[in-house]
């Protein structure tokens, strides 16, 4: 009698097990559920978290694709431009220029239901057609422009652990330079140039113009006091490594045509940086950039900023990815959300 009534409970006990496990495997987003190539790539025997699939290589360059764990911790992703994966990928990169408005060109077949195609651009709007095509058919943003579902400005400061007393600087023997190899008359950048250049000298770099020293921008500014980081096209938000790299990573005081002043105060300070709307005109710009060159206290000024913060280049195109991979983790499956205004937002 003791014994079966023992042996009732415990069958009854199993039951509830198998239920409670049979239920857990049911609420298991669709996303997780066991498919024949995820258990075939996996990472270090476990089955990774979030799979992101970069659809094409940017340009068509192929390029290594990194580890998100060892450069930015972020856990548990896995980067793959292996379209087989599609089925079980919780994102989808999509880089605009490659698909250049061809809608065909996107992913066929049924969407699963929580994975989100990420529009992925850094070119400006002058540079981005086919765009009109595309309203509400991606979920999320990439790009430079802030407002952006996943913001990646082309560089950014962030403090130094302590202030430093004072700022080394390369020795500086030479006045402005510009490296510029997309040359096109239309540009503003290079009207001004042409203004500019007849009150001040400007050494040229660039295809068409004098090589860079060992293939390196930075190398070959570094002994400049200033640079034109004169953007192609000129929209809000758009700064470029032409500001970032080119300019703050050589140690030159930048020159900036591109979007307002008030705008690149949202990103350097406003003491870092001479914008060509400060004069009202390309003769008085020259005439305080003698002044400067003459004066090393008030041009030392320009670098006051460095005592406190560092500069922080984007990596393509591994940042990007990475960050899409983090997005995925910070969402939840049930925020959905389409961008059915694309065209409008982005220009
Ligand atoms: C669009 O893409 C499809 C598929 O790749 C291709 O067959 C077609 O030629 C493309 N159309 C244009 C106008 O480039
Ligand atoms: C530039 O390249 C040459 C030859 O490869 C090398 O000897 C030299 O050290 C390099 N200069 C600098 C400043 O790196
Ligand atoms: C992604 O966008 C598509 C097209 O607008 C939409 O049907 C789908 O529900 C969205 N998915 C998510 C997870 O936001």
């Amino acid at each position: 009698m003791h014994r079966r009534l023992c042996r009732r409970l415990s069958f009854a006990i199993f039951v509830g097990i198998l239920l409670t496990l049979y239920r857990s495997v049911q609420e298991l987003p669709q996303v997780n559920s066991p498919h024949p190539l995820q258990r075939r790539v996996g990472v270090r025997g476990k089955a990774p978290l979030v799979t992101v699939l970069i659809w094409w290589y940017p340009f068509g360059k192929k390029s290594k694709i990194q580890d998100c764990d060892s450069s930015y911790n972020i856990q548990g992703c896995r980067l793959t431009t292996d379209r087989r994966l599609y089925p079980i990928s919780q994102a989808v990169i999509i880089h605009h220029r490659d698909l250049g408005g061809n809608v065909s060109q996107l992913p066929a077949g049924p969407r699963p239901a929580s994975q989100r195609w990420v529009w992925m651009n850094f070119e400006s709007p002058t540079h981005s057609s086919g765009l009109e095509v595309l309203n509400g058919v991606f979920n999320w943003t990439m790009s430079y422009k802030r407002g952006s579902d996943i913001f990646i400005p082309y560089g950014y400061l962030y403090p130094k652990k302590r202030t430093e007393g004072k700022v080394a600087l390369p020795s500086k023997s030479k006045l402005v330079a510009w490296v510029i190899s997309n040359w096109n008359e239309d540009h503003a950048r290079v009207q001004y140039y042409h203004r500019l250049n007849r009150y001040v000298d400007i050494d040229l770099y660039g295809r068409y113009h004098q090589p860079l020293q060992n293939d390196s921008i930075v190398l070959t500014i570094s002994p400049y006091k200033f640079y034109l980081a004169f953007e192609n096209s000129q929209h809000m938000d758009y700064i470029t490594e032409k500001l970032w790299r080119n300019a703050l990573m050589s140690s030159t005081v930048p020159i900036v045509l591109g979007p307002s002043r008030a705008n690149y105060e949202q990103y350097i300070p406003a003491d870092s940086f001479i914008h060509v709307d400060d004069f009202s005109t390309p003769k008085k710009l020259a005439r305080h950039l003698m002044l400067l060159d003459k004066n090393a206290r008030s041009y030392r000024k320009y670098f006051d900023w460095r005592r406190r913060y560092n500069v922080h280049l984007a990596k393509f195109w591994e940042e990007p990815y990475c960050k899409v991979c983090e997005a995925v983790k910070n969402a939840r499956a049930s925020d959905h959300k389409s961008i059915s205004n694309l065209a409008s937002w982005f220009q």
